[in-house]
């Protein structure tokens, strides 16, 4: 039911159209002069307004004003005794919805109350809707922020646990995923990739070495030189490695990263023999970080060489097999930052290209 306020400083008329309003199913309030009007809008709320134009004090015109800036879905009619078109378009700029003259007609009056509360009750709906909408709206985020964490746990834990399967198996390279996986990352750190790079090639070292679980562990940790058959099954860990990982879907690039972590920049290394710009940019952090790990750890065949020999080796081929941008950060690490190698399992949010634009600037550009 809607609910009128009927303002004017005539009793007659004030009785009249609430009782018209009364009739016709309406909930009518009066009020004799604009102060008063604008008490009980304050108090609640109203659907229609109907007033007087000339009044002492606060004319019919401001209060229409007024009731545009406090209540602006409440539906203002303007009673005029002398409907000409100025009065009606003053009406109008001052907001009112519509007017109707002086002396009232019953018939006129309901019609045109009848419209505004129409037209107020489709402001109500709108109104609802877009609180429903906008609650529905903070469930959603709050939902999908939810889910996105749970789904970045699940990542990360999945991540770790591959990193240490394939340790477990091969006990004698122990952390070296991990101290390759951040050593990667700080070297791509120092030549200004993305957080979002960086992460991925985290996580490419974390598992670069995954494939080793389809090589027999006593080929893993034989002691010896391995025949050309054994040589090849260990070779064959790049391939399975991206296999792998290309079946769980993480991101393109870590896949790519782990099946090019054994190519060098001449086309002299392994699996494909990949050279120069056919090897990813982000690659070329593994590479590096993988054989300065490796030279610097205990192998079952050999003992530990130390990071300066891991550091002498990528000196001297820097440029031949090795990306240069990417020896010199790594050298910087080292040398000028006291950087040691690290075998914390460091958690990251892979974004899934969903993150910042992804850039790589050493030099090397990415496929
Ligand atoms: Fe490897």
């Amino acid at each position: 039911m809607s609910k009128v306020l009927i303002v004017d400083d005539e009793k007659s008329i004030r009785v009249t159209l609430k009782a018209f309003l009364e009739n016709a199913d309406y909930t009518a309030e009066v009020a004799e002069n604009a102060q008063e009007a604008k008490v009980k809008l304050k108090q609640e709320e109203f659907d229609v307004v109907i007033t007087d134009v000339i009044m002492p004090r606060i004319s019919g015109m401001e209060l229409v004003e007024d009731v545009r800036a406090s209540s602006p879905d409440t539906q203002v009619i303007i009673m005029t005794g002398e409907p000409t078109v100025e009065t009606a378009m003053e009406a109008v700029r001052a907001g009112a919805y519509d007017y109707i003259p002086k002396p009232i007609n019953k018939d006129i009056l309901l019609k045109t109350v009848g419209q505004a509360a129409h037209i107020k009750g489709l402001s109500d709906a709108k109104r609802r809707l877009e609180r429903i909408n906008q609650n529905y709206q903070s469930t959603l985020e709050a939902m999908v922020e939810r889910r996105t964490k749970a789904l970045y746990r699940a990542v990360r834990n999945m991540v770790s646990l591959l990193s240490k399967v394939v340790e477990m198996r091969d006990l004698y390279t122990s952390g070296h995923q991990r101290r390759v996986g951040n050593l990667a990352a700080a070297m791509a750190r120092e030549l200004g990739a993305s957080q979002e790079v960086i992460d991925d090639i985290r996580v490419a070292g974390y598992l670069h070495d995954l494939g080793k679980i389809v090589v027999p562990s006593e080929i893993l940790s034989k002691p010896a030189i391995l025949t050309p058959e054994e040589m090849q099954l260990v070779q064959s860990h790049a391939i399975y490695g991206m296999r792998l990982i290309k079946e769980v879907e993480l991101p393109d690039i870590i896949s790519d990263m782990i099946y090019e972590h054994h190519e060098r920049l001449d086309g002299s290394g392994y699996p494909r023999g990949l050279a120069g710009t056919e090897i990813h940019a982000e690659a070329h952090f593994l590479i590096v970080a993988n054989v300065v790990e490796a030279m610097s750890s205990h192998r079952p065949y050999r003992p530990a060489h130390g990071i300066q020999a891991a550091l002498a080796e990528i000196r001297s081929n820097r440029g031949r097999l090795y990306q240069p941008e990417v020896v010199d950060a790594c050298i910087r690490l080292f040398e000028e930052q006291k950087y040691q190698l690290d075998d914390t399992m460091i958690q990251v949010n892979l974004t899934f290209g969903l993150g910042a634009a992804a850039s790589v600037d050493n030099g090397v550009r990415a496929k």
